[in-house]
């Protein structure tokens, strides 16, 4: 399909917001060997080209492994500016003029990083990127569902000097057997706090698990979500409170969600009438950054210039920003299709 190069051109060039990317997984295989020799870290990979090799997943574990290792080389604040600088510099390349940044502090305050070191870095990044080259910029902080709630507890306690620096927070890491309630009370002490509530489900997870993250953790988004079509009742209420999904399609293909992009639910996501969005998630592992991930999708499924319309005025009106803020980049999407 996409048979267009206009069509293509327009996906490469509107302006869109990317809500689900880890930054974590935005590090590239070359800057992982860099960070590791400026750190003394050892990998147990030879080369680039050899830890290239290992990204052949089979599930959403085997990935999480290989991702968790190449998040140890992350060590000063500095790592974790550098990271974040190389992501938005690729994403203003896709055109991209607003992200919603996933951090996983778990990840490092297990191995003895400071929790401020961490966002600290990420925050000064985002400052940057915005003078530097436009793009904005804001964080949601993930608690990994494998870990128990008691220490999803204590990353929330560590993270309230900086809360300042983070607009919402979030639940990822594995799926399967780590339901949305194991985490009710320490989102609910969270929405007390003000904050934006997203989780991971129904990426493996049942559609059991969008139903429960939306009446028990009381989100506002649903990342991934493309198993909600399993349930025709659960796909009707998202289509009527017009609840978001983030979906991320090379992801998918890449942990076998589905077997080939042509057998992708996209296009019948948008069909139901539900906000779907079209993200990374860990661009640095899964084949490519935003534009890869829209042309992709648009090259294997029957998708037209409507839908890339109705794709990048999505990603601003399922963002956390003011109405006004929200208008405006809507208005910068319609018209650049009238042009
Ligand atoms: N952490 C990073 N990427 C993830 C994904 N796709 N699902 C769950 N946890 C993640
Ligand atoms: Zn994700």
């Amino acid at each position: 399909m996409m048979n267009n190069a206009v069509l293509k051109d327009l996906l490469l060039k509107m302006p869109k917001a990317e809500l689900h990317i880890h930054i974590e997984g935005s590090l590239e295989p070359e800057l992982i060997f860099e960070l590791a020799r400026r750190n003394g870290v050892k990998l147990n990979y030879g080369s680039v080209e050899e830890l290239r090799r290992a990204y052949a997943f089979t599930d959403l574990q085997s990935f999480l492994d290989i991702y968790y290792a190449g998040a140890s080389v992350l060590i000063k604040e500095q790592d974790f500016y550098d990271m974040t600088m190389a992501y938005l510099r690729r994403a203003h390349a896709d055109n991209v003029r607003y992200a919603e940044i996933f951090f996983d502090p778990q990840t490092h305050t297990e191995r003895g990083i400071a929790f401020g070191t961490a966002i600290n870095g990420i925050h000064r990044a985002l400052q940057d990127a915005e003078k530097e080259f436009g793009v904005r910029g804001a964080l949601i902080m993930c608690f990994l569902r494998h870990l128990s709630e008691e220490e999803a507890f204590k990353t929330l306690e560590q993270s309230l000097p900086y809360r300042d620096k983070f607009i919402g927070v979030g639940l990822d890491s594995s799926e399967r057997g780590h339901p949305p309630e194991k985490f009710a009370r320490v989102f609910a002490r969270c929405r007390e706090l003000g904050l934006h509530l997203v989780a991971h489900a129904g990426e493996e997870g049942p559609p059991e698990y969008i139903r429960t993250a939306l009446d028990l953790l009381k989100v506002e988004r649903i990342d991934h979500g493309v198993r909600c079509l399993e349930d025709a009742a659960l796909t009707e209420r998202l289509a009527r409170e017009r609840v978001p999904l983030t979906v991320c399609p090379l992801s998918n293909i890449k942990l076998r969600v589905f077997d080939r992009m042509p057998d992708h639910n996209l296009l019948q996501l948008l069909d139901a009438g539900l906000m779907a969005t079209v993200n990374s998630d860990d661009p640095a592992y899964f084949g490519g950054y935003l534009n890869q991930n829209f042309t992709e999708a648009f090259e294997a499924l029957p998708l037209t210039r409507q839908h890339a319309q109705q794709l990048a005025r999505n990603s601003f009106q399922a963002a956390f920003l003011d109405a006004q803020a929200k208008q405006k980049y809507v208005d910068e999407v319609d018209r650049f299709f009238q042009a």
